[in-house]
């Protein structure tokens, strides 16, 4: 358990950065490949242990990975290719994409296999996928058919299913979707809008996907069991990592920050219109699209003044990643800020609803939290004078993360515990902080 001590603020930066690539599109180039016919190569995936969790299990299942020169190399055996060995234990580790996903792909499994996690994952919702993979046909094994440990037992007997998708998680979409590539037929989703990277990988494979866009729901239609080729793929920096730097930016004294090939797929800036909402200014440059996916460089720098907002609940999904760093912004805003239907912010790698307003309170921010929702008193003044301690967080990534920005931009002496959580999803962001000029 190792753990962080910040003491002093960061001085003020002029700098051009990268953050590790994108973790999303990381687990789903990896899991596709495995589904593609001969040599895939992923560029720039990082070696974040949420990916070597995805890799280690892929290896499992039989498919062959290894990096050359900065490259991973993964030899996908086409569909129905994995070699389903006895009593297989796959260990998700901290990554709930991982898992979900990978059930998707596990519907024709002729053995039972035991998909396991870490302590965080372990207490979060498996039902939201067990229920539309067993529509399909397949089994499940567990105490509550609720949470990891689970067993899986595909069947030889899919059918194609109807399925709404009415929480706004990309997780259960893209589960299903992979699903339905092993299955017979077309498979109709109707899903609350939430992150498209899987719909845009199959469409950059020409894969057979169909998508209508609604207002609120996108109406997706795939055929299964069609074969189709390895893929080269660049994997673009990751806007969830990316946000740390931006709002450490923002809230510092002179400082600029270019973030470079950071992937803005709409569905995924939810976090960038928020902050343009509240008066912060942020700019894409030098856009292009790569494999599918737009990406551009992000510009930033030192502001004063940051508006409160009434957060738009359409938004939600879109930065549902993003939301602790977003109160951190809120609580040096001029005025209250409301965040609204934020329930499935509970279900991630820890409650973070009610850590963020535990941890706003610990600094001196007033917050008024209900079940699904948080008001955040903004102070444009404020700051840290005091000793802060952060522990027992479940590990999660994302609040060591952002509590190392707060330490950082507010002052006080912090002592943050877990420092290892961070390699999960973005193993550099201490280097990072390094090469920005703070001395740990
Ligand atoms: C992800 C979807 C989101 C997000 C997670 C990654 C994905 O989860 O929180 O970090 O890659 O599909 P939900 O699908 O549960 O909303």
């Amino acid at each position: 358990m190792a753990k962080i001590v910040i003491q002093k603020k960061i001085k003020g930066f002029n700098k051009v950065i990268s953050v590790d690539g994108d973790k999303s599109l990381s687990i789903r180039s990896l899991l596709i490949g495995s589904q593609s016919y001969g040599i895939c190569k992923i560029r720039n995936l990082p070696k974040s242990e949420d990916i070597l969790s995805t890799i280690e299990g892929l290896k499992k299942l039989g498919i062959k990975i290894y990096f050359r020169n900065k490259i991973c190399f993964l030899y996908g055996k086409g569909l129905s290719g994995f070699n389903y060995k006895k009593n297989i234990i796959i260990n998700a580790g901290n990554s709930g994409t991982f898992a979900r996903l990978l059930l998707g792909l596990l519907v024709k499994s002729p053995n039972k296999i035991k998909i396991i996690g870490d302590k965080s994952l372990s207490r979060r919702d498996f039902k939201r996928i067990t229920d539309p993979l067993e529509q399909f046909g397949a089994n499940f094994f567990s105490k509550s058919k609720k949470k990891l440990p689970l067993k899986i037992l595909g069947s030889q007997y899919l059918k194609p299913i109807k399925y709404s998708e009415n929480r706004g998680s990309a997780q259960c979409k893209s589960s299903v979707i992979l699903a339905a590539l092993n299955v017979p037929g077309k498979t109709i989703i109707n899903a609350k809008k939430s992150r498209n990277h899987t719909e845009l990988f199959f469409k950059y494979l020409k894969l057979p996907i169909k998508v209508k866009n609604k207002k609120k729901f996108d109406i997706i239609e795939v055929v299964g069991e069609k074969q189709f080729n390895a893929f080269d793929y660049v994997i673009p920096g990751d806007i969830s990592s990316s946000a740390f730097f931006i709002v450490l930016t923002l809230l510092s004294k002179n400082s600029q920050l270019k973030i470079r090939n950071v992937n803005i797929n709409p569905s995924r800036i939810g976090f960038i219109k928020i902050i343009n909402k509240m008066g912060a200014k942020v700019r894409f440059i030098n856009k292009r699209n790569i494999c599918g996916e737009w990406v551009a460089d992000i510009i930033t720098k030192s502001q004063r003044n940051f508006k409160p907002i009434n957060c738009p609940v359409e938004l939600n999904s879109n930065a549902i990643d993003e939301f602790l760093i977003i109160f951190l912004l809120a609580s040096r805003a001029s005025g209250i800020s409301s965040f609204k239907k934020l329930e499935e912010l509970n279900n991630k790698e820890s409650p973070r609803l009610k850590l963020a307003s535990e941890i706003l309170k610990k600094i001196g921010v007033k917050v008024k939290m209900k079940k699904s929702s948080i008001k955040i008193f903004g102070k444009p003044n404020l700051k840290v004078n005091k000793e802060i301690l952060i522990n027992k967080y479940y590990k999660d990534h994302r609040i060591f993360m952002t509590s190392v920005i707060a330490a950082l931009c507010l002052g006080g002496k912090w002592t943050i515990e877990d420092v290892e959580s961070h390699m999960s999803s973005f193993p550099s962001f201490l280097s990072i902080l390094r090469k920005i000029g703070y001395k740990f």
